[in-house]
């Protein structure tokens, strides 16, 4: 036993030789925690600060142009801090520009940082429909984390992917896109989540020009107490390709200012499925086009839903607010739906008369 502690204070010694040597600002805290600091992009010092500090801080880094700041390499049980500004040169391609994986890890940032991805250098009104090639912003892959506390600008294109996410916490993320609105921002999605399974999103603030969060497939997703402005709502899908959202709980989120409230597509001609899934105490504001919008001709223009990608057991419970005049309440087009579920449902101020298809009987609710 002696031995063996002997040998791990050594080693710890070791790490922070080495690291006081050639990579970064260092400082044993304890016997285990290596902290460095990364303030000068230098790829071999990332890595290096990767596998030897349990907290990495990036300070006011600056991130060379076509580069993805890589942090895939986190310890287990990292923390990962940003401070200052994080800016990245430009340039034209997909990105994305910070890409983070890891287990039992916590990503933060100090109170005054930005990750700031100056996405009006991008933006061209097109998105991701042609115009400049844009990056997407970030990617996370994470195991029983939390990411929390993030204050994301001005995104090229796409900001947020919780890409295969496990039993995982992101929270307090602010993602703040407003420029956009006057500056040509388009497809800036805030959250796209993908085969995850138990990942909450919660206490966010996100101001876009596209959907709030966009979840194509994955299970157990909780999306509470999010406020969505400026976007096209809190939608799943477009679900095809085989995919399956099984288990989505959108819970307390106001969308204000957006083209559609609540959004559920279906790729036409496609299969997959769309189950477990609730929408409850959301409240509606200013909304364009649909207050809540169930469709399954999603990619066609023919306005004739299939039935490959059915939607079922699906509640929408305590649902209030308004519609523009020129908007519609409810929209529904589907096929194949069923085990449907409406209560209090109070969604007012559209005038817009939509012919609606496919609901279930018994679900409470017309157009
Ligand atoms: C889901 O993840 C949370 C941590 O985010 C964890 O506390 C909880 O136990 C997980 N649920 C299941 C069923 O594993
Ligand atoms: C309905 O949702 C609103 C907004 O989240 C909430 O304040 C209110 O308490 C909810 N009503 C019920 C009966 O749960
Ligand atoms: C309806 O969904 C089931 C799966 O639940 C599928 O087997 C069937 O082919 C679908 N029907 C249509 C008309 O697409
Ligand atoms: C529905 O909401 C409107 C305002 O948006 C309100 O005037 C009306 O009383 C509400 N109806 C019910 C049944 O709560």
């Amino acid at each position: 036993m002696d031995k063996l502690n002997y040998k791990m204070g050594h080693f710890v010694a070791l790490f922070v030789l080495l690291l006081s040597a050639v990579a970064c600002h260092s400082a044993s805290q304890n016997a285990t925690a290596v902290s460095c600091t990364i303030s000068k992009y230098n790829l071999d010092h990332i890595n290096q600060a990767q596998s030897e500090c349990s907290e990495i801080t990036i300070d006011s880094l600056i991130v060379p142009y076509g580069v993805t700041l890589d942090l895939t390499k986190l310890k287990t049980g990292a923390k990962l801090i940003f401070r200052g500004t994080t800016v990245w040169q430009y340039e034209e391609w997909e990105g994305p520009l910070l890409k983070i994986k890891g287990t039992n890890v916590e990503v933060t940032g100090s109170d005054d940082h930005v990750l700031d991805g100056r996405g009006a250098l991008w933006w061209d009104g097109k998105g991701g429909n042609g115009g400049k090639v844009k990056p997407h912003f970030m990617k996370a892959t994470v195991t029983n984390s939390v990411i929390h506390k993030l204050n994301i600008k001005n995104t090229p294109v796409q900001a947020f992917s919780v890409n295969g996410c496990i039993d995982s916490v992101v929270q307090y993320i602010t993602i703040d896109n407003k420029d956009g609105d006057t500056k040509g921002g388009h497809n800036t999605d805030a959250f796209n989540v993908n085969s995850c399974n138990n990942i909450t999103i919660k206490h966010c603030t996100v101001y876009n020009q596209d959907d709030c969060m966009a979840m194509n497939s994955g299970y157990n997703t909780y999306f509470l107490d999010n406020y969505c402005s400026g976007g096209h709502g809190i939608s799943i899908g477009s679900v095809g390709n085989g995919a399956t959202v099984q288990g989505v709980l959108v819970d307390g989120c106001q969308i204000v200012d957006s083209d559609n409230g609540i959004r559920i597509k279906t790729k036409y001609g496609e299969t997959g499925s769309v189950s477990d899934v609730t929408y409850q105490n959301i409240v509606l504001k200013n909304i364009h086009r649909y207050g809540i919008t169930m469709q399954g001709d999603y990619g066609s223009s023919g306005g004739v839903p299939t039935g490959g990608v059915p939607i079922s057991h699906l509640t929408l419970k305590n649902v209030t607010g308004t519609v523009d005049k020129g908007g519609a309440n409810i929209y529904i087009l589907v096929e194949n739906a069923s085990d449907w579920h409406f209560s209090d449902i109070n969604v007012t101020g559209g005038q817009k008369k939509m012919s609606c298809k496919g609901i279930p009987a018994g679900t409470g609710v017309s157009c």
